[in-house]
């Protein structure tokens, strides 16, 4: 070869490398505003985003992969947990990861300072991220899917279960909370009436109960529908 050739072949590689290298960072800057959503930056979404870091959380979480490794991404949270998950986890960690060897903090957060940050978060996660980080989009599943997960079927009482915060505490085949007991055999136990009851005023069948009533939760029906669907789980 002679230099001639050699220096051609430089040239050529450099500079197709550095015009393919210039095209896709101009490609994604030209996408960086749709794939972020920026038009629904909000107000609250962006008091939460302070309130994440007023209060530390990236010193154990991350968030688009940025942010320290000790404890889940939150990226997709929304998707995993729900708002009322969030809320939840947030405002009684103790109770939330109860039976858990990692510990969330209680940091007494108001309830403003959580509703802002459940729409930061809820922002987050519809930030097309490319799938990324990617041991982020494997969890990434919705409740309803996750109820196909448990196999525990579509119906109304199913509904009730999952988007009522008791899969907050309690669980149905593995998936959901551990603070209250799992009711995948609930039925072999108490009939819909009974779990009615129970669900109205925890205290009323057991004055230690440690679960809340869910009377002011639930409508009359729903509290029918998620008792008739809790019977027949034995
Ligand atoms: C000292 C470390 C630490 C800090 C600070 C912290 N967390 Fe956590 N957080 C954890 C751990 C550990 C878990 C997971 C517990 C488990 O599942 O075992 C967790 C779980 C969560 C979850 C549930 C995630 C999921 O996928 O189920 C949410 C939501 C959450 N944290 C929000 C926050 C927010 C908001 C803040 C800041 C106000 C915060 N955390 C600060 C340690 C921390
Ligand atoms: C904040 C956590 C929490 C929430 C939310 C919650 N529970 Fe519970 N639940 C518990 C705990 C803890 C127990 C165990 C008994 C006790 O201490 O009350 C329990 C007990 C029960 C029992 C009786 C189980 C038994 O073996 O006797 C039923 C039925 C039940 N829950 C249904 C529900 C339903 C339905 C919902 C949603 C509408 C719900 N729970 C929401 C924490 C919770």
């Amino acid at each position: 070869m002679t230099k001639k050739t050699a220096f051609r072949i430089f040239l050529i590689g450099t500079l197709s490398s550095a015009a393919l290298f210039l095209w896709a960072t101009y490609d994604t800057q030209r996408q960086v505003a749709t794939l972020s959503h920026v038009d629904k930056l909000s107000d609250e979404v962006v008091a939460g985003k302070r309130v994440f870091e007023r209060h530390n959380c990236n010193d154990c979480h991350t968030i688009l992969g940025f942010g320290a490794y000790y404890a889940p991404d939150l990226t997709r949270v929304v998707q995993r947990v729900g708002d009322d998950g969030i809320r939840f986890r947030v405002k009684h960690p103790e109770q939330a990861f109860a039976n858990s060897w990692r510990k969330m903090p209680q940091q007494n957060l108001s309830d403003r300072e959580i509703s802002d940050l459940v729409a930061f978060f809820t922002w987050v996660g519809e930030v097309n991220n490319n799938d990324w980080p990617p041991q982020d989009s494997r969890k990434r599943i919705s409740r309803g899917e996750q109820m196909m997960v448990a196999k525990v079927g579509v119906s109304p009482g199913a509904a009730v279960f999952q988007t009522k915060g008791c899969m907050n505490c309690h669980s149905l085949n593995g998936t959901g909370g551990t603070f209250g007991p799992a009711l995948d055999k609930i039925g072999a136990s108490l009939s819909a009436e009974e779990i009615g009851k129970y669900v109205r005023n925890p205290k009323g069948v057991n004055p230690k109960a440690m679960m809340p009533s869910q009377k002011d939760n639930l409508s009359e029906r729903e509290l029918e529908e998620v008792a008739r669907f809790l019977a027949n789980m034995k």
